[in-house]
């Protein structure tokens, strides 16, 4: 069993159906990420488990009890905020102290657990300076702090790095993710951000319209997407129309539509492949996006713009240049079954040298 469950969770707001059937099962120490795109109730999930909202029906259970009758306050959660909602006329020795104030432990140990906490978080000498005083990592660094003080059991982060710039959230992440490998706490976060998610968790759960759509590892919901949501949602997926028209690919099924991501193509200069030569198929660039470390380029095959990642260390493809296409595979969705399709002249020796 695990150490955080949600069992036949369903919650309303008026007649809005917020969640769904929602059963989730979270093992001690691990970080899980709730991901899906805004209003699909991820924000309460996480309220319903620090006991700022109550479902309508079904159980909450941590560590085995049934908590839905406990108050939030004596459910040992830490929770971060959204917006990190640090108190701005209090200083960062303050907000980290707060909850343990709350909790009327004596100065001299509220001193020192808060004097551990800026170590932790690498804060030392910032005590007295207030919220608009530090950098959006450092606001969030402290938020984190002040969740931690009590000593929780359970970390519910939302959105932890909506609010900051790129290069930041990006080290915030991997910040986090050492935290709480250190800290072996129990945690979920929300996002929204898909790439976030796979960095960070060691299990994603997705949301979707209330429900919950998979959870696995990044890798399992990567590699067997279990719903047709999963399949476009993760991994840069585009629809593509009348897949049966690339070659070596065949229609699973009349209203069968396919998914299709960047890693699963391969765009290449004119003679640039001799594996592909005669399994590739030609279509026009129109469109080429440095992205910094690799350049994607865009073709139109098919009446479908598709997608491909190059190296930079590749021979430059321009615009309106006739390229080949090769697609190794590619998501399939028939009603609520997905299928990933193989280009059959992989399985055929002859065409593939
Ligand atoms: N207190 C509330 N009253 C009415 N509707 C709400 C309330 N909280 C959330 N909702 C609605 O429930 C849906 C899910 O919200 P939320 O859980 O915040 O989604 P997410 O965090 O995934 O963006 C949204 O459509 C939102 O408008
Ligand atoms: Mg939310």
């Amino acid at each position: 069993m695990g150490y955080v469950e949600l069992r036949d969770i369903n919650k309303h707001f008026k007649k809005f159906h917020a969640s769904k059937d929602i059963n989730i099962s979270i093992e001690k120490g691990k970080l899980v990420a709730l991901l899906g795109p805004s209003g699909s109730g991820k924000t309460t999930i996480l309220r319903m488990i620090a006991g700022l909202e109550n479902p309508d029906s079904g159980e909450i259970l941590i560590d085995g009890k049934v908590v839905n009758n406990t108050p939030g306050s004596e459910r040992g959660i830490g929770f971060v905020f959204q917006n990190y909602a640090l108190f701005r006329y209090m200083n960062v020795y303050d907000n980290i102290a707060f909850g343990l104030r709350v909790k009327k432990i004596p100065e001299d140990k509220i001193k020192a657990r808060v004097t551990e906490l800026l170590t932790l978080i690498d804060c030392q000498g910032l005590e007295k300076r207030f919220p608009s005083q530090l950098s959006g990592g450092q606001r969030q660094r402290v938020a984190f702090a002040r969740a931690l003080a009590p000593n929780p059991q359970i970390l519910l982060l939302d959105e932890p790095f909506a609010a900051i710039d790129a290069k930041v959230r990006s080290e915030l992440r991997t910040w986090l993710r050492e935290m709480i490998t250190k800290l072996q706490i129990t945690s979920i976060f929300v996002t929204h951000d898909q790439d976030e998610a796979i960095e960070v968790a060691d299990e994603i759960i997705v949301t979707n319209q209330g429900k919950v759509e998979q959870a696995g590892t990044p890798q399992e919901l990567y590699k067997n997407p279990a719903t047709p949501f999963v399949a476009q949602f993760i991994g840069n997926s585009v629809e593509v129309k009348n897949y049966e028209q690339f070659k070596h690919f065949d229609k699973q099924s009349d209203d069968s539509i396919a998914y299709l991501r960047p890693e699963f193509v391969s765009i290449f200069k004119k003679g640039e492949s001799v594996q592909f030569a005669s399994s590739a198929e030609e279509a026009i660039v129109e469109d080429t996006i440095f992205r910094g470390s690799n350049i994607e380029v865009r073709a139109r095959i098919h009446g479908n713009l598709i997608s491909a990642i190059r190296s930079i260390n590749d021979a430059e493809i321009k615009v309106g240049e006739k390229v080949d296409v090769f697609i190794y595979r590619l998501y399939v969705v028939s009603g609520n079954e997905v299928i990933l399709e193989t280009n059959s002249s992989l399985k055929d020796e002859e065409v593939v040298i």
